[in-house]
């Protein structure tokens, strides 16, 4: 499977012009790239602007609401989505865990809500803190027994899970590949006991937390390290596109 690369601008960059140069600079040195996916998550206010547009790329949203229509301000449904071209979700990052006060059970709301619609989710999982270092696992098994409730096998299919250790985030100190390893492994073990070893193939699982053109290769060389998920690594044209460059030339037959 080709690497996937989600590009996760957050509340970046701060007008409309920036983020349009950023964006067709990254298009345009990828048409000479070839065997990676690049996902583009802008936030809201561009994001449908991009997606009618650029019918190229790939899009994806940086959140979503559970709901499909009514009375909600503020809020943008999955369906909404579906109908502006945008094909990922991505869900319960923490930092929405984090400052905006999402528990567990919004997470498995809006999971569902978006696999329902037959979009693609990237749910987010990950430990607060290092000291947790021992019990990563116990972690990760919470966070994804509860996003997990209720759902169907079929809709698995759509499902990517992004490891992303918090105290990795945004910090420059980003994970060693091999605990990233074994985080994904974990993650495919509670999806094989819940549904099945087949289901749990199937679901790519994604590394987050300061990823550059640096380390990427690091963490694509784990073969069960099926992507990532970049933060501020995507908002600089020239660094995003050695990162994907890079990520196209790991073998992954
Ligand atoms: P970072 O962010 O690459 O800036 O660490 C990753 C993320 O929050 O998804």
């Amino acid at each position: 499977m080709r690497p996937l690369i989600i590009a996760n601008w957050k509340m970046n960059p701060q007008n409309y012009a920036e983020a349009e140069q950023l964006l067709a600079a990254v298009l345009g040195a990828m048409k000479r790239i070839r065997g990676v996916t690049v996902v583009f998550c802008p936030p809201f206010v561009w994001l449908t602007d991009f997606s009618h547009k650029l019918r190229q790329a790939s899009f994806g949203a940086q959140d979503v609401f559970w709901e499909s229509a009514g009375a909600y301000t503020g809020e943008i449904s999955p369906a909404m989505l579906k109908a502006s071209r945008v094909s990922h979700v991505i869900v319960g990052h923490s930092e929405r865990r984090r400052w905006l006060g999402e528990t567990d059970e919004m997470v498995r709301r809006k999971l569902a809500a978006v696999l329902a619609a037959g979009l693609t989710a990237i749910l987010c999982v990950g430990e607060d803190s290092r000291e947790e270092g021992n019990n990563v696992s116990a972690v990760l098994e919470q966070q994804l027994e509860a996003a997990l409730t209720g759902l169907a096998k079929a809709s698995l299919a759509r499902l990517v899970v992004a490891y992303e250790p918090v105290w990795a985030i945004g910090t420059g100190e980003s994970d060693s590949p091999s605990n990233a390893l074994s985080a994904a492994l974990t993650i495919r073990k509670v999806i094989r006991d819940r549904f099945d070893q087949k289901v749990a193939q199937g679901v790519p699982v994604l590394y987050g937390g300061s990823v550059s053109s640096e380390n990427i290769v690091s963490f694509l060389s784990e073969k069960g390290i099926g992507g990532a998920l970049v933060g501020g690594a995507s908002l600089y044209a020239e660094e995003f596109i050695a990162l994907v460059t890079r990520a196209a030339s790991v073998s992954r037959s």
